[in-house]
């Protein structure tokens, strides 16, 4: 049985893949892969292992053909895949949960730092070799302690985020479909808000849901403006959850006072109105980029693949 791997991702994985005696196809290049290589490369596979890059569709499903039985994105996120149209075809879909929990909150914690404390445009003074000097009002930005983080999505990584705030002083908001357990609301002291009442009365946001229709555009215009003209938004969820354009205009009007972004609207690319501002921080989408956290989704991806075409269930399938 052939598997294509639509990336490079760490061997850890493909030795995986390897072992159960599965023939490898893995697409090197760099970026991604290119849609006709795709629709060719996917001809008479049994299993599709995928990255975030690549859009596995009725067009990728068909090229395939009957043989396909898995799709295994190495990612948490699967917006990138047409569930219903795998579901018609009793394709199986699978996701990384779990394993990129700790590193994904990390850097939304990071980026709460990095904002409200103005670090990249510190790290930008000083490597700009503009003459300073340390004075008592200089780059001051906002503390944390007492203040309230308003998390949208509470699953694994929301959750996970909300313990580490907690840590700095922060108390906890969210919304979420689900209402938390008992456990973690006693644990965090979290109040569950509608979003309206939570972008309203928080100092910072952060995003943790994943990108459905439902979510498109979830924060734009209205949401910003009913923001506090203090707060800060964060989004290590993914680009399209934001109105990139109307971000702009709100941090242009003051109407909130900063922003940090792992994920981006028509990503790579990056709103221009953006590119120059010091309110702002941009990062590449390194939410799970650490080396044990990319061992770990290579493994757990490689896992599913090797648990279907076992005839065995997967380990984590999507919607399950
Ligand atoms: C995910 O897992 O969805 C991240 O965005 C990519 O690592």
């Amino acid at each position: 049985m052939r598997v294509l791997v639509t990336g490079q991702v760490p061997d850890a994985g493909l030795a995986v893949l390897r072992d159960a005696g599965l023939q490898l196809v893995v697409w090197d290049g760099d970026g991604a892969m290119p849609r006709a290589d795709l629709l060719t490369a996917c001809s008479g596979v049994s299993a599709i292992v995928s990255l975030i890059s690549e859009r596995i569709d009725d067009e990728v499903l068909d090229a395939a053909g009957p043989t396909l039985r898995v799709v295994a994105n190495v990612a948490v996120g699967y917006n990138n895949i047409d569930v219903a149209a795998c579901a018609r075809r009793s394709v199986i879909v699978c996701n990384t949960p779990g394993v990129l929990t700790d590193a994904t909150a990390d850097l939304a914690m990071a980026l709460i730092l990095m904002v409200t404390r103005r670090l990249g445009e510190g790290e930008r003074l000083v490597r700009s070799g503009e003459p300073w000097r340390w004075n008592m009002f200089m780059m001051l930005g906002t503390g944390l302690r007492d203040r309230r983080l308003g998390i949208v999505g509470m699953g694994q990584i929301g959750t996970a985020l909300a313990r580490r705030a907690r840590a700095f002083g922060l108390s906890i908001a969210y919304s979420n479909r689900n209402a938390a357990d008992a456990a973690t609301v006693a644990e965090l002291g979290a109040v569950r808000l509608g979003l309206d009442e939570l972008l309203a009365t928080s100092d910072i946001v952060s995003l943790h849901c994943p990108y459905t229709p439902d979510t498109h555009h979830l924060v734009s215009t209205p949401q910003l403006r009913s923001m506090r003209s203090t707060a800060y938004l964060v989004n290590t969820s993914r680009g399209p959850v934001v109105d990139e354009g109307a971000l702009v205009e709100a941090l242009e009007q003051r109407e909130i006072a900063g922003a940090a972004l792992d994920v981006f609207e028509r990503e790579p690319e990056v709103h221009p109105g953006l590119m120059n501002r010091d309110d702002v921080v941009l990062i590449p989408h390194l939410g799970s980029a650490t080396v044990e956290t990319r061992n770990a989704m290579s493994l757990l991806a490689a896992r599913n693949v090797v648990a279907v075409l076992g005839g065995q269930p997967p380990l984590t399938p999507v919607g399950a």
